[in-house]
């Protein structure tokens, strides 16, 4: 077994997954806003440093990706912020990539930036303690995208880094997400997501990434968030497996789900229905950022002392996640 294959079983296995908190400024700022809690860098690092000091990050949570910010912050206790996520079992992460900018020759697409001087960023986030990273490649569905064009060269892009991240010797999460938005059906979302999952893997295989040392973060296959046609979580199940079952090399580890904006609830029920209904060799497991963070952000927000109701709240949604990873959910244990 390779370091890198260690390294992410190690992220995924026995229940365990990702807490996404890499969110940038910008959409930080977003977030915190929409609950009437000031932007500033403390109070970033106040919630994000209660969220790393939970129980839950114990059993539940085998990785954290975080934003460039939160990695160089120390914590109100003087403790770095990859040595407390290291301190509790898991794994420190980085997000690597630095956002996305309209695609020439298809404006209305997007392309992710990111590669220039990547090698010595990554040196820095080892140094730093990171050994997992993360770029998010995203994709629209409309009759006319995504392109061909979108497709290709995201899948390029996201080769090109995973290359460099494994050379850094750290485990490179490939996130390649085809966006809810819109009216398609989900045998369209099947489609697209296939086609765009597939050449992320022909670009890795050229770009001779070792497939034992990845992650992929996709979307789960849903209806369009526009659409008339809204598909049981069961048929979700049932076509996400079967997107992944057609695309993915064998060699690849696990598949940890991005939430996508789905609710705390959708996310972990799809989530527990993939893995009672897993007929691959794939681990499926979260690595979710909103539906993991949204209840414990409310919380927080209404007194931004209160530690503990904060993490409770956030210990009872890793329970969740963590039980869906192993297929073990149920109503009855999400309200009990
Ligand atoms: O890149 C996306 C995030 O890491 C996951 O966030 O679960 O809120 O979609 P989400």
């Amino acid at each position: 077994m390779s370091e890198l294959n260690k390294i992410a079983l190690k992220i995924i296995s026995n229940g365990k997954g990702i807490l996404a908190a890499d969110e940038s400024n910008g959409t930080m700022t977003k977030r915190l806003e929409a609950v009437n809690v000031n932007s500033t860098p403390e109070n970033r690092l106040l919630f994000r440093e209660t969220l790393f000091s939970s129980e839950s990050m114990k059993k539940y949570i085998g990785g954290v990706i975080l934003y460039d910010e939160t990695i160089n912050q120390t914590t109100n206790f003087g403790e770095s912020i990859p040595d407390l996520i290291s301190s509790s079992g898991a794994i420190p992460g980085i997000k690597v990539d630095i956002g996305t900018k309209s695609l020439a020759n298809s404006s209305e697409e997007k392309i992710t930036e990111g590669l220039d001087g990547l090698r010595e960023r990554l040196d820095k986030y080892y140094k730093l303690g990171a050994r997992f990273t993360k770029w998010r490649g995203v994709y629209t569905i409309s009759n006319k995208y995504p392109s061909k064009l979108a497709i290709n060269s995201n899948a390029h892009a996201l080769a090109r880094y995973s290359a460099l991240v494994q050379e850094s010797k750290m485990v490179p999460i490939v996130e390649p997400e085809v966006l809810m938005d819109g009216d398609h059906s989900a045998d369209i979302c099947l489609r697209k997501t296939s086609e765009v999952i597939k050449k992320c893997f022909d670009e890795l295989i050229f770009h001779k990434v070792d497939l034992s040392g990845i992650i992929l973060k996709p979307n789960m296959v849903l209806s369009g968030n526009q659409s008339k046609n809204q598909i049981s979580n069961e048929e979700i199940s049932q076509k996400t497996l079967e997107c992944l079952k057609n695309s993915v090399p064998i060699e690849v580890p696990g598949i940890a789900f991005l939430s996508g904006g789905q609710s705390e609830i959708e996310a972990t029920k799809n989530l527990n229905l993939i893995n009672k209904n897993n007929n691959t060799k794939f681990i499926m497991t979260f690595s979710y950022g909103r539906a993991l963070q949204q209840s414990a952000l409310g919380k927080w927000s209404k007194n931004i002392k209160n530690i503990k109701e904060t993490q409770n709240t956030f210990n009872h949604r890793a329970k969740m996640c963590s039980l869906a990873a192993l297929g073990k959910w149920s109503n009855e244990l999400e309200n009990k």
